[in-house]
């Protein structure tokens, strides 16, 4: 891409100071991870971006787009509007509006969108140009960031699109248009925010409404709710899942040793054989939908599974790592809530260690009225799932220490993810499987990486 200020001040109802010849190739947030010429965008978080301004120039940003002047080199400008965030919202749908031969596949849910992002990205990518969202950059700046720097050429991009309040997917829909729309689930994550379940309904539906008559929305054919969102769309509806009635078919799911699925995937377009590379029974799910997406788009299905069997898997999410003294160390760490714990727990039940299957579950967060419900089904879970040793880390893990020490499960509780790290490692032995799993903000991984370089091994 190559932009003048000018021209982006045209697209933003801008009005710029400095030079108008000043060329954007890219567009950054933050001023870290900004290269030269890029548009570095003000927001207003926790800190205010105007202060990290000269700090963008310094590296080489050639615009930035500000809420009120700031000092930049001569050969730079600025961009002045009102709202930065909606500025850059602005810039992305007009960039979006220009393509005519993109399609543009959006992904929400409560689970899984950047594992099935990552996975539809694979199972189209050896047939076609394709452009994903970075990790997990799926809100109000991570999208228009993921069109903005869609490079010229590119056939598919696929976006990821997150929800914290209702009305976020219906304005990120706006700006992006996308004409595939995926559902991976409609769960209780960040419950609070969403108004309980009958508001996350409405928000993940958001997607599927905004969808045109001649898209495709992908639903779970195991979900509850999709009978309800398919209501909510004029787009064809494909439904994806273990029930036989659905219109693409997950057959018996065959876990390898090292916990990856393989199975059949049967639809209107064949049958074909799927193993996939990344690991745990729910990751099934995640590909037979991001198949979906790529068989919609007219990738053969021998292509898409062949794209599907190279996905890796993202940092936290079921990383397998044995240490050298023989503690298995099965990282899930990135983030936890009802439905992930779950899949989780099922993964480490399918598990065969020689020695203790042990489960370090930290406080799953955002659950508003639901966490202390949801924080004692664990215990449950666990209990279902042959756990040996729980180790339960956070303030709202008492109430699941306390149902798992009932249930007769040699139960641990830590204050923190410190008090969880000398716990584990103390307990810990060669031979032993370890799942660590909680929300990001308890920070298990530092339990995880510690275990895998031989903190317990003795
Ligand atoms: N289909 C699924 N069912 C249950 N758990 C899942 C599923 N897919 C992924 N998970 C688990 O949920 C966690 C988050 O996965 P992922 O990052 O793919 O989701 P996400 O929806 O993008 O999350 P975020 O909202 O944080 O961006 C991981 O721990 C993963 O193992
Ligand atoms: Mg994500």
């Amino acid at each position: 891409m190559g932009m003048t200020a000018a021209a982006l001040a045209a697209a933003v109802d801008g009005v710029i100071v400095g030079d108008p010849d000043a060329v954007v190739t890219s567009f950054a947030i933050d001023s870290r991870d900004l290269e030269p010429g890029a548009c570095f965008v003000a927001l207003r978080g926790v800190r205010d971006g105007h202060d990290f301004a000269a700090d963008a120039f310094a590296r080489g940003a050639t615009v930035a787009l500000v809420a009120r002047e700031v000092d930049h080199p001569a050969a730079a400008a600025l961009v002045v509007v009102d709202d930065p965030l909606g500025a850059l919202a602005r810039a992305a749908a007009h960039t979006r509006a220009a393509w005519t031969d993109v399609t543009v596949v959006g992904i929400t849910g409560s689970v899984g969108k950047t594992s099935t992002k990552d996975l539809t990205a694979a199972a189209l990518g050896g047939a076609r140009r394709v452009h994903a969202s970075r990790g997990s950059f799926n809100n109000e700046s991570g999208l228009p960031l993921t069109l903005l720097h869609t490079p010229g050429g590119t056939e598919v991009v696929i976006a990821e699109m997150g929800a914290r309040f209702p009305g976020n997917i219906a304005d990120l829909c706006l700006v992006a248009r996308p004409s595939v729309g995926v559902v991976t689930r409609v769960g209780l994550a960040h419950a609070a925010h969403l108004g309980g379940p009958a508001g996350i309904l409405e928000t993940k539906g958001e997607l599927v409404e905004a969808l045109p008559a001649s898209g495709t929305a992908v639903l779970n054919a195991d979900d509850p709710a999709s009978p309800a969102l398919a209501a909510r769309t004029a787009a064809r509806v494909l439904t994806v899942g273990r029930r036989p009635d659905a219109d693409v078919v997950v057959g018996e799911i065959v876990l390898d040793r090292d916990l990856r699925p393989r199975f059949a995937l049967a639809s209107p377009w064949g049958t074909v054989e799927v193993a996939l590379a990344v690991r745990g029974e729910h990751q099934a799910q995640n590909a037979a939908m991001a198949a979906t997406v790529g068989l919609v788009l007219g990738v053969a299905p021998e292509s898409v599974a062949a794209g599907l069997a190279r996905a890796e898997t993202a940092s936290g999410r079921m990383e397998l790592a044995t240490s050298p003294g023989g503690v298995v160390v099965i990282n899930d760490a990135y983030n936890a809530n009802p439905d992930s714990v779950r899949a989780a727990l099922a993964s480490l039940r399918a598990y065969r260690p020689t020695g203790r299957r042990v489960a370090v579950l930290g406080d799953m967060l955002e659950l508003g009225g639901h966490a202390e419900a949801e924080h004692a089904a664990v215990a449950d879970l666990a209990a279902t799932a042959g756990v040996d040793l729980l180790v339960a880390v956070g303030p709202h893990s008492a109430v699941t220490a306390a149902h798992a020490a009932r249930a007769g499960i040699e139960t641990l509780h830590a204050a923190d993810r410190d008090e969880a790290r000398a716990l584990v490692t103390a307990r810990v032995r060669p031979g032993d499987a370890v799942l660590l799993k909680a929300s990001r903000g308890i920070g298990l991984e530092t339990v995880a990486d510690a275990l895998a370089r031989g903190e317990a091994d003795r």
